[in-house]
């Protein structure tokens, strides 16, 4: 009867704590966030499925977006040097060459119309703030000849793959403002401008796959604003590809020894697996002697 109760309590206390103290513990430090949304539906304002025309797209990107941005993959170096880009506009204008390629259309589309709302920083350039974002609102231009810029943007952006892949996408999306000092990567905005644009110091990510994790990482890059109430860091509106690029360059940078670990893993589980059957004969042989 004794051996029951404390079968009981023992029964009782551990129902506790898988089905009680666990799961909540779980719930405050992975709260539960939608899943990553690639395809930016709550952007509406530009028809994307217009089919934009990209020698137009390259008039208009002439007359609007080189005096800022540089694009390098055709022929368009930037105006300044980074330090007197920075001085200007508070953070160094990414170079588009690889616009066409990372950012998803709708994205991109809508982010030319409304570049605040498209990055979700609503909360933080308000009438009130006298903050003003430093890339204008094409919200004048028609949806084709947004399309047409954006068709532009695609014709000129180099395909690249693997490893090339991942280092051009990280510095294109995350490079005007993150350090990845294990990669020899700084940022392209001096440190104390990026401090005084965005309010906040942008991290070194060397370490965040560790820190974070990969889970973490593909919802906050795709919506900061669900896992960082009002951050300044803003959405960048990567597709999921080139998102995964980001975090496999994070991987290859922070955890360059997963994949060894990772196939390591199964020759462990069989030396454990031939240990024991050599441990139950060895035990069967000093037994069969005792007896
Ligand atoms: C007055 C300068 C200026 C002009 C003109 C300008 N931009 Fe920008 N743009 C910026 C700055 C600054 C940023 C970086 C803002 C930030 O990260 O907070 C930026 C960011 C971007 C990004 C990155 C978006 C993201 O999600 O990370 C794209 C794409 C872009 N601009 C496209 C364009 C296009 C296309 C044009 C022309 C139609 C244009 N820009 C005109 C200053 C400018
Ligand atoms: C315009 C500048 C800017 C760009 C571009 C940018 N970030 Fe950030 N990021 C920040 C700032 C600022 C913070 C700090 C936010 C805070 O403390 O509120 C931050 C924070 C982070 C964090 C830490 C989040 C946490 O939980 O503490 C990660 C991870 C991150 N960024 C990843 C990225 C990646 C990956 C990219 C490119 C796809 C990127 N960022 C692009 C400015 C930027």
């Amino acid at each position: 009867m004794k051996e029951f109760k404390i079968l009981a309590v023992i029964v009782a206390l551990v129902g506790i704590t898988y089905y009680g103290i666990e799961p909540y513990a779980h719930h405050i430090m992975h709260p539960e966030v939608s899943p990553a949304d690639f395809s930016f539906k709550d952007l509406k304002n530009v028809d994307t499925k217009l089919a934009g025309n990209a020698a137009n797209g390259k008039v208009l990107v002439e007359a609007n977006c080189i005096a800022c941005h540089a694009i390098d993959k055709a022929g368009y170096p930037a105006v300044m040097p980074n330090a007197d880009a920075a001085a200007s506009y508070g953070v160094v204008p990414p170079d588009l060459s690889s616009a066409g390629r990372i950012y998803d259309k709708n994205y991109l589309a809508n982010f030319i119309f409304d570049p605040v709302t498209a990055m979700h920083l609503s909360g933080k350039y308000t009438p009130e703030s006298g903050k003003a974002f430093p890339m204008p609102s094409y919200n004048w231009m028609t949806p084709q000849e947004i399309m047409d810029i954006v068709a532009f943007l695609q014709s000129v952006s180099p395909k690249v793959e693997g490893k090339e892949a991942h280092k051009a996408t990280f510095e294109a999306a995350c490079g005007r403002c993150h350090n990845m000092k294990y990669a020899g990567i700084e940022a392209t905005t001096p440190k104390d401008n990026l401090k005084a644009y965005t309010g906040a110091v942008a991290p070194d990510l060397s370490q965040y796959i560790k820190s974070r994790g990969e889970h973490y990482l593909h919802s906050f890059i795709n919506d900061p604003q669900l896992l960082l109430h009002g951050t300044s860091m803003p959405r960048v509106g990567l597709t999921e590809e080139a998102q995964e690029e980001v975090i496999a360059y994070m991987e290859e940078t922070g955890d360059s020894k997963k994949a060894e670990r990772e196939s390591l893993g199964i020759w462990v589980l069989l030396y454990t697996f031939i240990f024991a059957i050599l441990a139950y004969l060895w035990k069967r042989k000093i037994w069969s002697e005792v007896h």
